[in-house]
């Protein structure tokens, strides 16, 4: 099968696509045939190194984890899947899987579900880290209830896209951060306020605001609290929080570790089905062509995700 593979650490010219034998799996995980996958800004970080002093791999790996597909095999000790299922969910080596990028993985089932019915492959594949996250921070860290405020910094990426949408739907007011062609991306949407970023400082225009979910990180996580009111709540995909901060002005500010885990899924493939929730893919590129698709998502605007079509 083909896979897309690093043997060291760099630049999406380090990607290559081999040829190599299937995976195998464990009893506790299922063989996927992987149709599309999408490219997150962790699969750049893993590549280029830079996690690698937290996260140690052993090289050669394959790239990827979020998959759509169909089952192939299912491991001894897994049930509510079956061959010929068609499935969602995550695929990466940094976890134990065999990787995303590759036309068969073998992921763990406690980290797929049962792909959306109302979507194709791509647009499946596209949903998984930034839907999953998107949920935890509104449903879970944010309790998000209608009527309240919230800012969603970065509105026209993956995770952005997903959240407008859920924030919208639960009947929020949502203010966000966008640039270019993005900010017509997050009126379509339906946002109640876009604020240019290049152009304008969201601390001065936004205030008493019940929560913030941040997906740009930096020094803009720690500003982003003074526009909470009293008791808020910020919540960050990017950045460590600033605990101190935080006390002063009484508002909690939490840095979230998305779980994808089945559950997560299944209540996301619910609001899919519902046309809650739809997929923004910006573009889409072969499996060949994938080092090009990290150019592309690492060096231009990318409004939502790209996605890369395996078979
Ligand atoms: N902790 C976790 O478990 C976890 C899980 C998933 C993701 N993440 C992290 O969460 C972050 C967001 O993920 P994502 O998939 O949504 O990434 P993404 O698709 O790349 O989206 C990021 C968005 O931020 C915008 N942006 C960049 N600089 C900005 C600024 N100064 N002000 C406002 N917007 C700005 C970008 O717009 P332009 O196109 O205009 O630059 C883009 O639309 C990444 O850092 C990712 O690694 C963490």
């Amino acid at each position: 099968m083909k896979a897309a593979r690093i043997s060291e650490y760099g630049g999406p010219e380090v990607i290559t696509i081999e040829e190599i034998a299937e995976p195998s799996i464990e009893p506790h995980q299922v063989l996927v045939e992987v149709r599309a996958a999408s490219i997150n800004p962790f699969d750049g970080k893993i590549r280029s190194g830079a996690m690698k002093d937290y996260i140690p791999l052993t090289l050669p790996i394959t790239l990827g984890g979020d998959i759509a597909g169909v089952v192939k095999e299912v491991g001894s000790d897994v049930t509510g899947f079956a061959v010929g299922d068609e499935v969602y969910g995550q695929a990466n080596a940094v976890s134990g899987s065999s990787g995303g990028f590759a036309e068969v993985a073998a992921a763990a089932a406690a980290n797929l579900s049962t792909k959306p019915s109302n979507v194709n492959f791509e647009e499946a594949a596209s949903l998984v880290l930034v839907g999953a996250s998107a949920l935890q921070a509104i449903n879970e860290h944010i309790k998000l209830q209608p009527g309240q405020k919230l800012f969603v910094h970065g509105g026209a990426g993956g995770i952005g896209t997903i959240a407008i949408q859920v924030a919208k739907q639960i009947g929020a007011h949502v203010a966000t951060t966008a640039t270019g062609s993005g900010i017509d991306v997050v009126k379509a949407l339906g946002v109640d306020e876009v604020i240019d970023y290049k152009t304008e400082d969201f601390s001065t225009k936004l205030v008493e605001y019940d929560a913030v979910f941040d997906t740009v990180g930096g020094d803009d996580f720690a500003k982003s609290l003074e526009i909470l009111k009293k008791s808020g709540i910020a919540v960050t995909m990017a950045a460590q929080p600033d605990e101190d901060k935080a006390a002063e002005l009484g508002v909690t500010a939490i840095a979230q570790m998305t779980k994808t885990d089945t559950e997560v899924l299944d209540s996301l493939r619910e609001l899919v089905e519902a046309q809650i929730v739809t997929a923004q893919i910006d573009k889409t590129f072969p499996l060949d062509q994938i080092a090009e698709a990290f150019e592309t998502k690492e060096n231009s605007s990318v409004n939502g995700k790209i996605v890369i079509t395996i078979s």
